[in-house]
């Protein structure tokens, strides 16, 4: 027979678990039957006024209710609870209409990602990265490439002069000099960055940026150049696109060629980036001249070499179809945007 106190405290509880309005008010319950202090505990305490034989049936029997009603109050719980969501759900709101300042994601500049590229592409034949200072040695930007103090060649290009004997340089071709000075043979380097020029037109910027390529080895033609060149060109602008070789003059290359691609803008039809010819030039070339090893003090003809110089720029405008130069260094994210790959 199960103890009656016991029957009674089960059903005030089962009552009033279900009658409990909410989880917090069912909390309370719990501590008041089950709780440290609670009815059930009270209860057990009867125990010690029962005689001998009674005690085991009582504690079994405590246990049994506290169980059923730890069971009957996880359920209810559940059920409270759920329904304290749904009521949550149902009566808050958010406010998907309050402005947010977003945050974009950035990129690469059109400029640092044409330069990668160009990286990958001539990695892929064994070319690594050089750099070098911006400001330059007289000597490094001119003299040692066979461009002496009153040659005419220092016409081709105007000059920002730091003081006397220092220039901004005007290309990246001291690049090649700083590898041939401190490097030994076979050399394939890649050098780049920024180049300054007193220039500015819908062609020419005072800051551009160019790519150097100088290969040194045993026996080297022009045929590796225009085949290490024609590669490039092709891997970098896809089959579309047309390259041609014209022969030109630069004093640190013997011979000299220059290399145009054709002009994807009117498609070869002219227009004013290609200045009506169909053509946009991309950069000189040539087979190093032996006065430039001869200043750089590397055997020649044991050590024969080619370079060739680009304008990162003109390859972007080219690739991309930018309609004017002056675009890259305006940053207007409006442009910058179209080379996200985001
Ligand atoms: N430095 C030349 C320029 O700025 C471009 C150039 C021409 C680089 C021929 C070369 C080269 O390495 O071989 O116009």
């Amino acid at each position: 027979m199960v103890n009656q106190h016991l029957i009674d405290i089960k059903q005030k509880a089962l009552k009033d678990f279900h009658a409990a309005k909410n989880s917090q008010e069912l909390y309370q319950f719990k501590v008041q039957y089950l709780g440290k202090t609670g009815a059930l505990t009270e209860a057990m305490k009867m125990m010690a006024t029962l005689p001998k034989e009674e005690k085991p049936l009582f504690g079994k029997q405590v246990n049994e209710v506290k169980a059923e009603l730890e069971t009957a109050y996880t359920g209810v719980e559940a059920t409270l609870q759920r329904a304290e969501i749904d009521a949550k759900m149902l009566n808050e709101k958010l406010d998907l209409t309050l402005s947010v300042n977003a945050h974009e994601m950035g990129h690469e500049h059109p400029i640092y990602k044409v330069t990668n590229e160009i990286f990958s592409i001539m990695a892929r034949l064994g070319y690594s990265l050089r750099t070098g200072p911006l400001i330059e040695k007289d000597y490094y930007n001119f003299e040692a490439l066979n461009i002496p103090p009153d040659h005419p060649a220092r016409d081709m290009q105007d000059t920002f002069f730091v003081d006397e004997t220092h220039v901004l340089r005007t290309h990246t071709s001291p690049i090649q000099i700083h590898s041939l000075e401190n490097e030994k043979p076979p050399l394939r380097v890649i050098g780049t960055g920024p180049v300054f020029r007193v220039d500015s037109d819908i062609s020419h910027l005072p800051n551009f940026h160019q790519i150097e390529g100088m290969c040194v080895d045993k026996k080297i033609s022009m045929a590796d150049l225009k085949g290490t060149i024609s590669f490039f060109v092709r891997e970098f602008f896809g089959p579309g696109l047309k390259t041609r070789f014209r022969p030109s003059f630069f004093p640190f290359t013997e011979p000299s060629a220059e290399v145009d691609c054709s002009c994807p803008i009117c498609k070869s039809k002219g227009c004013s980036l290609c200045k009506q010819t169909g053509w946009i030039e991309i950069g000189g070339c040539g087979l190093i001249n032996p006065k430039v090893f001869e200043s750089a003090k590397v055997p020649y003809p044991e050590w024969q070499g080619f370079a060739f110089g680009f304008g990162v720029e003109r390859m972007a405008i080219i690739k991309y179809g930018v309609d004017d130069i002056r675009h890259f260094p305006k940053n207007d994210v409006r442009f910058l945007k179209q080379f996200s790959q985001n």
